[in-house]
């Protein structure tokens, strides 16, 4: 391993950073006030994974501890290097021994305490859970053998002694999740007492965490592992390592609430089911399962909260507050029906019956339930408007908005306009009514279909560049444009002077490159537009460029992005770091993919221009 790579290793870029800048946690990362600009709102992130940082405000600045470094002391990369190796007790020359990497390290931890929690199961202390498996569960010796269910007894440090024995740290089973930090000061003691416990893998059967359950009544039922560096809930699945197979082979995987609702069924013969512990699904989520299946069926408990939290799984598509909310919900849909080829239903259970009952008790019922489910979007729909009331026009002009976004997010026009039947019949008004009311305000706030972006004939950049020298209104909102998204040197040259407002000064000399190309700029014949048409257009143009540079940058693709596009699909990527680079936050949720997505394209712009310079 080199320096550097060993410096990242031992440096934690969250703490490191934190010394110099107030850092605060938001999700897995941690955010402050950028330290290269003055800002009043939060735009610095660190990535912790990653190691890396970004200023999504206006400075725009990113990269990693080195590059840093680098910025705050004014200092260049060997310097930093310096730097951070003294702080790290690295030394430059030597080399570090080989280690196991910390996330191998504490799942090996997981596992060994799957292991043991198995074995206290079968043991002498175990023989009130096994009762409580197979005669109040209903579960065979086969069934908890394949989900390796355990005891874990109610003592405080059994677990502990056990790992301390194989030679586990105690800040590593901390860290794995398995241990809690005693809160008078005492040694850590084990997370998991007298509970049945649950492990839980990731789709290729790595342990990243347990659930554990109390036996009989109390609270909390479940007790689960923390978020930690290895147990991300909003990605991992219970169960997908189990039910991978038969998900491929049907092509349907089957999304329930509980672990209890996996592992009953599993026995029942239904062997494609996973579980979103409690939490809803994300679109990481989805994402992964559309690696197992193109269809994906949601089997919520019936009650009001089951139907929620379906709801809730097409994430942001109730929240009409704001345009913007509007905008995202759009962009939400967009991305969980369409985007990643994902066939989203919703299967209603029967009242009462959750998947555990359902398919011991009636396996047919589950069968239809599950063939029978209704398309995501037309589950919305019915919710929509099963809570609304339909008594005057006024109130179906208002639900007809609601259920907008939602329809323009069926993209196949067969089954947007066999939904449009349904409403209708439902709303008791003609279809006509719904077709004009989506097309008047389609033309609205709508993107231009991406066929009239392409035909655009000149190269996007140039035309994007025009845009903006015939629209000096859009300075305002695009001031944050990267120059690096334009290759041409004299473009980016022209990019930088426009957001400073300071073309005018550019002598008018016909020797210079710049003002050369400037006035080719200008005198391009350019339509007259809107502001609201001008902004709309140079935001299809970045879009469009920056897609493009994502698919071009192929010498340089990283793992990371690569899988990003095939679970998300190229657009989502794009729609992401197109706002990251104009400054407007993404979500919490992709705040990672901006990062990673930028990381890529200025790595594959460098590459291109080394091979500019080398060339010339
Ligand atoms: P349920 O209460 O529906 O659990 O919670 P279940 O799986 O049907 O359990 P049984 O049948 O009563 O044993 C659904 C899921 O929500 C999470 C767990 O992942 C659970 O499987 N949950 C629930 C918790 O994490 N903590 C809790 O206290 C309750
Ligand atoms: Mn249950």
């Amino acid at each position: 391993m080199d320096a550097v790579t060993e410096i990242k290793r031992r440096i934690e870029p969250a703490e490191y950073i934190g010394r110099s800048v107030k850092l605060q946690k938001a999700g897995r990362n941690f955010r402050g006030l950028c330290p290269f600009h003055t800002e009043k709102t939060p735009s610095f992130y660190v990535f912790t994974d990653r190691g890396s940082w970004r200023c999504f405000g206006s400075c725009g600045e990113g990269g990693d501890i080195f590059s840093f470094v680098q910025k705050r002391e004014n200092v260049d990369f060997r310097e930093s290097l310096r730097i951070l190796a003294e702080e790290a007790g690295v030394e430059l020359s030597a080399r570090a021994a080989e280690q196991r990497t910390r996330a191998e390290r504490l799942s090996a931890i997981v596992s060994a305490s799957v292991d043991f929690y198995e074995q206290q199961l079968a043991g002498e202390r175990g023989g009130e859970a096994r009762a409580y498996l197979t005669e109040t569960r209903g579960l065979n010796a086969e069934t908890v053998q394949r989900f390796r269910l355990g005891w874990a007894p109610d003592e405080w440090r059994l677990l502990r002694d056990y790992l301390l024995g194989r030679g586990y740290s105690d800040e590593d089973a901390l860290a794995a999740g398995v241990l809690h930090e005693s809160d008078s000061g005492g040694a850590p003691y084990d997370r998991f007492r007298g509970r049945v416990t649950i492990p839980i893998a990731d789709d290729r059967g790595v342990y990243v965490g347990l659930g554990g359950r109390i036996l009989g009544d109390g609270e909390p039922k479940y007790l689960n592992s923390p978020q930690s560096e290895i147990f991300d809930k909003g990605r991992i699945l219970y169960a997908l390592d189990v039910a991978g197979e038969q998900a491929r082979e049907s092509g349907t995987v089957v999304v329930v609430e509980g672990y209890l609702d996996v592992i009953g069924p599993w026995q029942a013969g239904f062997r494609n089911l996973v579980a979103t512990m409690g939490t809803s699904l994300t679109e990481r989520h989805a994402a992964r399962l559309t690696r197992f299946a193109s269809r994906v069926v949601l089997a919520m408990d019936p009650d009001s909260a089951g139907m929620a939290a379906a709801e809730r799984a097409g994430s942001l598509l109730l929240d009409f507050g704001s345009p913007e909310a509007m905008g995202a919900a759009q962009r939400s849909a967009e991305a969980i029906s369409a985007d990643v080829d994902l066939d989203l239903r919703v299967a209603p259970l029967p009242a009462g019956q959750d998947p555990d009952d359902l398919t011991r008790e009636d396996p047919e019922a589950w069968r239809a339930a599950i063939e029978n489910a209704a398309p995501f979007a037309r589950f919305l729909l019915e919710r929509l408007i099963a809570g609304s009331r339909v008594d005057s026009p006024l109130e179906t002009g208002r639900i007809v908005d609601r259920l907008r976004p939602v329809l323009l997010a069926v993209r196949n026009p067969v089954e947007r306009s066999a939904h449009i039947q349904g409403i209708a019949r439902r709303l008791g008004i003609a279809e006509r009514a719904i077709a004009d009311r989506l097309r008047v305000q389609a033309r609205g706030p709508q993107p231009r279909p991406e066929a009239e972006v392409v035909a655009a004939r000149a190269p996007a950049e140039e035309a994007l560049l025009a845009t903006l020298l015939h629209n000096p209104g859009l300075r305002a909102d695009l001031r944050h444009l990267p120059p690096d998204l334009f290759l041409d040197a004299l473009d980016r040259e022209i990019v930088q002077r426009w957001r400073h407002d300071e073309l005018d000064a550019l002598a008018k000399d016909d020797d210079d490159p710049v003002a050369a190309r400037l006035a080719r700029l200008r005198a391009r014949r350019e339509p007259a537009l809107t502001a609201a048409d001008a902004r709309e257009r140079a935001s299809d143009l970045i879009r469009h460029i920056v897609r493009e540079r994502l698919i071009q940058r192929q010498s340089a693709v990283t793992e990371e992005l690569a899988e990003a596009e095939r679970e998300l699909g190229a657009a989502r990527v794009t729609e992401v770091a197109h706002r990251a680079w104009l400054g407007a936050l993404p979500s919490e949720e992709t705040l990672e993919l901006a990062q990673i997505a930028i990381e890529e394209l200025e790595l594959g712009l460098s590459i291109h221009r080394r091979e500019e310079r080398d060339a010339s």
